[in-house]
């Protein structure tokens, strides 16, 4: 989602700005813009596109100095909310050349604002909400107020959650940052300050991060940094030392970066493991601080992949630890009024820390006095600031849109969690429990295994690439999974695909099946898979054509099926309590092989962001 970056005090200001934007491509844009100040005059390039796109324009400018003799500079990548892709809707937007703009989110009232503004004679050149921004700022400094009091008039007027920098010609050596809801962090320099939308745009500048509180604006200096809150007070807010600069992450040889992703959860599993299993054998994991001292329900919200690996938690707690669960996603549970009767405390679970749905829902559970908890990859991020006991997934930055391993870690945590909560509140023995630990200890090497049947896979790919839909099918802990395995194939195949329990086909789902239409099944001997065969032969029977990814028992009993893929042996309960995990392996491999054939972005499929600041 969009990505802001500001450098100020610095020469070649502008060139700063665009390695940060490089670092922000991963969260998804499709037009990006920077605006600088040189001899007094504001400088801006824009474009649609990639950020290539950009940069060869700034290229072509070379010839003109003042794109690259400046100190100031901001610049964005946009992911369009309000009016289309275009030159004129893309970031920076400006106010008669003097000010501009960039921003993350939504200004919820912009259409009366801009009614406003147009009477006052304010001239618009976009569809955006982000364009009175540079208007109001303009309107308040012809007023005679410095940038730091007009930005605090501005804020006075505007809704919704943003983070934006604003610049002035009139004001060429500050910046005026504010942040509601939406991410923003600034950099602390040697007679130079930064902004970011996150701290990995700025960490080849600096180190020293601070990360604005909601509600904070700051005035931004070469020599300072005046941080308020919202109510006008001057704050302190803490410096954080992030790690030495990680710089652009590498595909390390593979094509995409989800190819990577996929590739090496292996040996990322392990570290997330280790954070919480001791010895092999003992869970480290707090119960108090996840608010359990007493046996109590459990409420999880995340979205999209994270709320996927949210219902395979639910079905590995109500199973291990028989503590009722209700998994909500979070932009739903934060607009109803949810009974949290039987409820002490929230687990959210979300990748980037930063999915606005999720942030929300978290302070929804806070003000119902839930305890908050989080399932997170990203330290530092806004989710794992305001929770109250993070737990970190530890599998380094995930670049690819689609979520690979932040998926299967996620549910290493979660297992680990069902398994401690199973010892206090369901006699689970030291001996199961060191039999789980045993069972993560396994993991890699199963995946390894899993990740072989890449061949098969690439043939079930070059099978269903041109189809029109596709339908993924599985029962149990595999339900969850085929919905999963369908929005990873559409997210960057784009291939309409959907996930079904198998017991709900005959419920209405049917009515999709016609000749030839893939229907992809997730399948284990767990006892019920006789159930299940029976709902493919339903679809078969109907013309679809079957796929099973399954364990060799059930690849005998379903021998009708089209194409088979034979899952390595494993231990049987190994095999039935973690398939979620490894039966991640191929649906991934299939979204990834199908995306290549058919040559769509992979890395950063349309329409898509990797971080969703916007609600
Ligand atoms: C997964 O492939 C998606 N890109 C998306 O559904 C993602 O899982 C969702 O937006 C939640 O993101 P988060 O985990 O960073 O909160």
């Amino acid at each position: 989602m969009c990505g802001v970056v500001a450098v100020l005090g610095k020469r070649n200001a502008s060139h700063l700005v665009i390695e940060g934007l490089k670092k922000l491509e991963y969260r998804g844009y499709d037009s990006a813009g920077i605006a600088s100040v040189s001899q007094g005059l504001l400088q801006k390039i824009k474009s649609e596109g990639k950020l290539v796109n950009l940069i060869n324009k700034l290229d072509r400018s070379t010839k003109d100095k003042l794109y690259f003799d400046n100190s100031i500079a901001l610049g964005h990548t946009r992911w369009a909310t309000h009016g289309n892709i275009s030159l004129e809707n893309a970031h920076p937007l400006t106010s008669y050349n003097k000010i501009a703009v960039v921003h993350n989110g939504i200004i919820e009232n912009y259409q009366i604002l801009k009614e406003d503004l147009i009477s006052l004679g304010y001239n618009f050149k976009s569809q955006t909400d982000t364009e009175v921004l540079p208007h109001l700022f303009m309107k308040y400094i012809n007023l005679g107020n410095d940038l730091l009091d007009a930005g605090r008039l501005v804020l006075k007027e505007i809704k919704g959650a943003f983070a934006f920098v604003a610049m002035s010609v009139d004001f060429p050596d500050q910046l005026f940052v504010s942040r509601n809801s939406s991410p923003l962090a600034i950099g602390l320099g040697d007679k130079a300050n930064f902004v970011g939308s996150d701290a990995h745009s700025i960490d080849h500048l600096t180190q020293r991060i601070i990360y604005l509180e909601d509600g904070d604006h700051a005035l931004v200096k070469i020599n300072n940094i005046n941080i308020f809150d919202k109510n006008y007070k001057k704050v302190k807010r803490k410096i954080i030392n992030i790690q030495a600069e990680i710089g652009l992450v590498t595909k390390g040889g593979y094509k995409h970066f989800m190819e990577k992703e996929i590739f090496e959860q292996p040996v990322v599993l392990p570290q997330t493991t280790s954070s919480f299993v001791r010895n092999n054998s003992e869970i480290t994991i707090d119960l108090d601080k996840l608010g359990f001292k007493n046996k109590k329900s459990l409420i999880i919200c995340a979205a999209g992949t994270s709320y996927y690996a949210g219902m395979i938690g639910k079905y590995w707690i109500e199973q291990i630890a028989d503590i009722p669960v209700t998994v909500d996603l979070a932009s739903e549970y934060r607009y109803r009024k949810p009974s949290i009767f039987g409820q002490s405390s929230m687990l959210v679970i979300s990748q980037s820390g930063e999915s606005l749905d999720t942030l929300m829902a978290l302070r929804y559970g806070k003000e119902l006095g839930l305890k908050t908890n989080a399932i997170i990859n990203v330290e530092g991020s806004t989710i794992d600031r305001e929770v109250d006991y993070s737990l970190y997934t530890r599998v380094g930055p995930e670049i690819g849109v689609a979520s690979t391993k932040s998926f299967t870690s996620q549910l290493v945590i979660l297992f680990i969690i069902a398994a401690c909560l199973g010892k206090k509140f369901n006699n689970l023995k030291t001996l199961q429990i060191q039999k789980k630990c045993h069972y993560m200890n396994m993991l890699p090497n199963a995946i390894v295994k899993m990740l072989e049947l890449e061949s098969q896979i690439k043939i079930i790919a070059q099978n269903i690439k041109n189809s029109k839909s596709v339908i993924f099918l599985g029962r149990g802990l595999l339900y969850p999974l085929a919905l999963e395995g369908a929005l990873k194939l559409k997210e960057i195949s784009y291939i309409h695909a959907e996930g079904f329990a198998a017991g709900e086909m005959k419920h209405g789902p049917i009515a999709l099946i016609e000749d030839d239409v893939p229907v992809i099944m997730f399948l284990l001997s767990d006892g019920n898979e006789d159930k299940s065969i029976s709902n493919l032969q339903e679809a078969y029977s109907r013309g679809a054509k079957i796929i099973l990814i399954a364990d060799k028992k059930c690849i005998v009993k379903a021998s009708f099926a089209h194409l088979k893929v034979e899952i390595p042996h494993f231990e049987n309960e190994f095999q039935s309590l973690l398939s979620p995990i490894l039966m991640s392996i191929p649906a991934q491999l299939l979204a990834y092989y199908v995306a290549k054939e058919r040559g769509t972005d992979v890395d950063q499929p349309r329409n898509l962001a990797k971080s969703v600041t916007v609600e």
